[in-house]
Parts: structure tokens; C-alpha cells; sequence
């Protein structure tokens, strides 16, 4: 009777882990949208702030290699290994499946023996730089909740840089600086992820942690700290979400921080070893990567609890009659107050500022529209009233002749719920009604609003 015990034992302690992994007690809940409760009127809809659960997104990106003609194998080559230069029994050729290291094999299934990985061609032409593109693109906009891990199967390059997008490639950011020695490399003092603090949180920095040394066999990851990052706000063991949520919520900055829409790694010198470059033998020198971890959820901007992955393009499944791949707009007729995200706070359940039936004009790109508008259809809807205990004024913006929120500075808005994007192209021109759709590239997605102002003739009347 021996085995049952056990076997019940293990099942159980699998079962409290697999429990905990679904709900880190870190990470609170907003896994559901909304659900339904009895009023006083009978039962109803309460809305809450959701976002799909984090998951593997390589499975859902496309890789692109810079220059395209890199990987190793055509024509096919014989490697040697970095730290005996006698050890040359590492074969690629593109035309052999076993022994080609296309881009996939980055995302396959790791565990397998032995490992499968992408190579590169080896450094031929040195001393001209052996540097590579990896880019990553999602086609949407995604939000990182753990450590993104590269694994090197050679040894790990000596200078590379990781790069964020948050506007699908047009624009790109550096995240981290990776060298032997930053200072030669990139002229910045080495630091490490927990020289951090919570003010500096944002700062770009060179770190010689997955560089430095000669122990390749034992250390092929190089990473990039998102937990450790986290930890600055939630606490060493993340056990303090509530005040990282509060934080992004309120930040901007922050939030964007760990938001991409595609990644770049840029392999800028491979890994050499303790010696120096032997030219003799440049088939010791390239670059292997047998893995990369990404780990994230798409941004729904607290509108969605899931993201489906349709005809190759991710996007959520919008809720509180919101839409877009990001729900980041009213759905048709939903326009009766201006679109929000929505919050995490209060803690546990946030709040969804879900779109409202009605209409509040948003500006499109043709003013001769807008002229008809304000000739033709003055629509009063009811959020212009802010007396109604509905529909405060917020973060500070207070009620003028029962109708209309003065916003403190940086808000904006009907109701003043929306920061004011700062930086160039920005909406910053709106009280005189004109405002300019150009995305800042780290900030502001939403379209200007119009203040209905602008709209409705200064005669019409307009309280509800
Ligand atoms: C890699 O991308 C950067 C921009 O992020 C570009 O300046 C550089 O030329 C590219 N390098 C290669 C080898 O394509
Ligand atoms: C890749 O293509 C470029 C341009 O077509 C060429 O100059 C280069 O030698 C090629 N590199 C390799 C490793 O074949
Ligand atoms: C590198 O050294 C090994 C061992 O001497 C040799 O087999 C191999 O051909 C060398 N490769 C080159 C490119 O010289
Ligand atoms: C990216 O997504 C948009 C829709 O959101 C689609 O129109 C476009 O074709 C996609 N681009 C790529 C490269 O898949
Ligand atoms: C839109 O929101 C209303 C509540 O304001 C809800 O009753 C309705 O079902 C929603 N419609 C859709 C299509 O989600």
C-alpha cells in the first residue's frame, strides 16, 4: 500500500504547484471582464478590468535575419569549437536537414538531445565585424511579465545589444547593453540590474554579466531582468503587486517600458575566448543560439481576458464594447464618452471604464466631415454633464456651471480621465480644437478628442 500513498502525495504537491502557477498569488487577478450580479432592478452586468494570461508569445512571432544570407550552411562549412581549435566536428549545410541550423530551431522545443539551434556563418571575414540582426516582430503590441532569456550554444557574443520597438519596427530603443567591457564597447560604465532603483528603473544600461569570463559550457544565457525590474516596485518575491499595478497605472512610462511590438537582438562580436582572435583558424568564431524566451500577454489595454492567434495575427477579444487588435477604441456607437484604458485600480478588480452608447465626436483625418458635423448634428451626449455624481471630474479636475471639467494640468478629456500625451506630434493644440493623429514613439496611441466645444455652436444649449 506503499505506491498509492506516494503517488496521491505527488499528485497533490503537482496539482498545488500547477495551482500556483496559474494564479501567482503575485499576480493578482483580472482574469475576468465582467459577470453578473442581482440589483436592486434585478440582475446585471459589473465590469472589470481583464487582460489575457501571460503566455510563450514565440509562438506567435516572425523572425527576420539581417543580413538575410547569415545562417550558416550555404555553401556548407566545418566549425570548430571556440576553445579547442582541434575540436572541428561541428558541420552545417543548409541542404542536410540534420545538419542545418535555420532561424526556427531558436523557437523549437528545447530538452531535445542533442540541442537544435541557429547558427551563423563563421567570422571569414574578420577583422571586418561578424554582426547580425535578429528581429522579432509580433504585428501587436505586447506586454512583458518575465525575463526574456537568450541561449547561446557557442560561447556568448562579446558586444550585442537588445532593442525594442513599440511602433512595429519603425522606431527603435535600445533595452540593455551587453559587453566584455562597456566602457571599450559602448562607453558606458558597467552596471548591473540591481545597481536599479525605483527611480532610475528606466535607465538603459551595459551590464558584463552575460559576457564576461570564459566558462561557456556552464553559463550560455544572456538576459534581460524584467522580474528583477518588477521587483523594484512588488518586492523581492513580487509578493507586493498591488503597488507595481498602482504604479503602472499611473506611470505611463513605466507601463510602455515593458511593452513592445517587436524585439531586435544585434549580435555585434562574437564570443573569442580568453585569447586573442586567431586568425589562423576563424572557424572557432561565430555565433549559436539554441533559444530564446519571451515570455508576455498581448495588450488589451485592460479591455480583453483573451488573445486569439487568427491567420497569423494575434489580437484580443475586446469587451466593454471596445475594438481594435488592442481594443483601444469605441466599438461603433460606443462613443458615448471618450475611450479609456482601463485601471487596475482599485485592487483586486480595477475599474473598466467600458465604452458607453452615444456619440462624442473623435476626430478623423477629413476636417470636411467635421465642418458637417458642426453645421448639421449637435449631439449632446450625457457625459458632458459633470454634476452627475456618474460622472465626476477626475484626477483633480473640477465642474464649471454644472457642465463642463477644467482639467488640472496634464489631463485632459471629457471628464479629464485621460493624461495628455507630452512630446512631439502630440495633441497638445486641442483646446483650440485641432489635433494631430502623429504617434509619439514611445506614448500616445489614441486619437485626439475634440472638445466638444469645438462642435457645438456657442447658441445650442446643450444640458441634458
Ligand atoms: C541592425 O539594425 C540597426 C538598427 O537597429 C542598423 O543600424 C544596422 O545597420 C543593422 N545591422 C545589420 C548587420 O543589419
Ligand atoms: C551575403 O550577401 C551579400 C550581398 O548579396 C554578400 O556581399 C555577402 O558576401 C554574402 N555573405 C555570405 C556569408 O554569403
Ligand atoms: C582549424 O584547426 C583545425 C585543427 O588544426 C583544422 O582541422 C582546421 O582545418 C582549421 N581550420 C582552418 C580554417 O584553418
Ligand atoms: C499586421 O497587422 C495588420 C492588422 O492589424 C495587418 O493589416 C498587416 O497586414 C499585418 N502585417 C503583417 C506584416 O503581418
Ligand atoms: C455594450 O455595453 C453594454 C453595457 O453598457 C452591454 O449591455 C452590451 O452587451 C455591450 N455590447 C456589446 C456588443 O458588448
Amino acid at each position: 500500500m506503499l505506491w498509492p500513498v506516494l503517488f496521491t502525495l505527488q499528485a497533490v504537491c503537482t496539482s498545488v504547484v500547477h495551482a500556483m502557477q496559474h494564479y501567482p498569488a503575485a499576480w493578482g487577478h483580472y482574469d475576468v471582464c465582467k459577470s453578473q450580479i442581482y440589483t436592486e432592478e434585478g440582475l446585471a452586468w459589473d465590469y472589470m478590468a481583464c487582460q489575457p494570461e501571460a503566455t510563450d508569445m514565440t509562438k506567435y512571432l516572425r523572425v527576420a535575419l539581417d543580413p538575410p544570407n547569415i545562417t550558416c550552411g550555404d555553401p556548407p562549412e566545418t566549425y570548430c569549437a571556440l576553445e579547442n581549435p582541434y575540436m572541428c566536428n561541428n558541420e552545417c549545410d543548409a541542404a542536410t536537414e540534420e545538419l542545418a541550423h535555420p532561424p526556427e530551431l531558436m523557437f523549437d522545443f528545447e530538452g531535445r538531445n542533442p540541442t537544435t539551434f541557429w547558427q551563423s556563418t563563421s567570422w571569414k571575414k574578420y577583422p571586418k565585424p561578424l554582426q547580425v540582426n535578429i528581429t522579432l516582430s509580433w504585428n501587436k503590441t505586447i506586454e512583458l511579465t518575465d525575463d526574456i532569456v537568450l541561449t547561446f550554444e557557442s560561447g556568448r557574443p562579446e558586444q550585442m545589444v537588445l532593442e525594442k520597438s513599440l511602433d512595429y519596427g519603425r522606431t527603435w530603443t535600445p533595452y540593455q547593453f551587453y559587453a566584455t567591457d562597456c566602457l571599450d564597447a559602448f562607453t558606458m560604465e558597467p552596471k548591473t540590474v540591481n545597481d536599479l532603483t525605483q527611480r532610475t528603473l528606466l535607465d538603459i544600461i551595459c551590464t558584463e554579466d552575460y559576457s564576461r569570463g570564459y566558462v561557456w559550457k556552464n553559463d550560455k544565457t544572456v538576459r534581460f531582468e524584467i522580474k528583477d525590474r518588477f521587483a523594484l516596485f512588488a518586492g523581492p518575491r513580487l509578493h507586493n503587486m498591488a503597488s507595481l499595478y498602482g504604479q503602472l497605472d499611473t506611470t505611463k512610462n513605466l507601463r510602455d517600458f515593458f511593452t513592445i511590438t517587436d524585439l531586435r537582438i544585434r549580435l555585434l562580436k562574437p564570443a573569442t575566448g580568453a585569447t586573442m582572435v586567431d586568425e589562423n583558424n576563424l572557424s572557432r568564431y561565430f555565433y549559436a543560439i539554441s533559444d530564446i524566451k519571451v515570455q508576455g500577454r498581448c495588450k488589451c489595454n485592460l479591455h480583453a481576458n483573451s488573445c486569439v492567434f487568427d491567420k497569423g495575427k494575434l489580437g484580443c477579444e475586446c469587451e466593454h464594447n471596445t475594438t481594435g487588435p488592442d481594443c483601444s477604441r469605441c466599438k461603433r456607437h460606443y462613443h458615448g464618452r471618450a475611450w479609456s484604458v482601463g485601471s487596475y485600480l482599485p485592487i483586486p478588480k480595477g475599474t473598466a471604464n467600458i465604452c458607453k452608447y452615444g456619440s462624442i465626436f473623435k476626430i478623423g483625418s477629413n476636417p470636411r466631415f467635421l465642418k458637417k458635423m458642426k453645421e448639421k448634428t449637435i449631439i449632446c451626449p450625457q457625459t458632458r454633464v459633470c454634476d452627475n455624481a456618474m460622472l465626476r471630474c477626475q484626477n483633480g479636475g473640477t465642474c464649471h456651471h454644472h457642465q463642463r471639467c477644467h482639467c488640472s494640468p496634464g489631463f485632459t478629456g471629457i471628464l479629464c480621465e485621460r493624461a495628455r500625451c507630452q512630446g512631439p506630434g502630440q495633441c497638445d493644440d486641442q483646446l483650440s480644437g485641432r489635433a494631430s493623429l502623429h504617434h509619439h514613439p514611445i506614448g500616445c496611441h489614441s486619437p485626439c478628442i475634440l472638445p466638444l466645444s469645438a462642435l457645438v455652436a456657442p447658441t445650442q444649449s446643450c444640458v441634458t
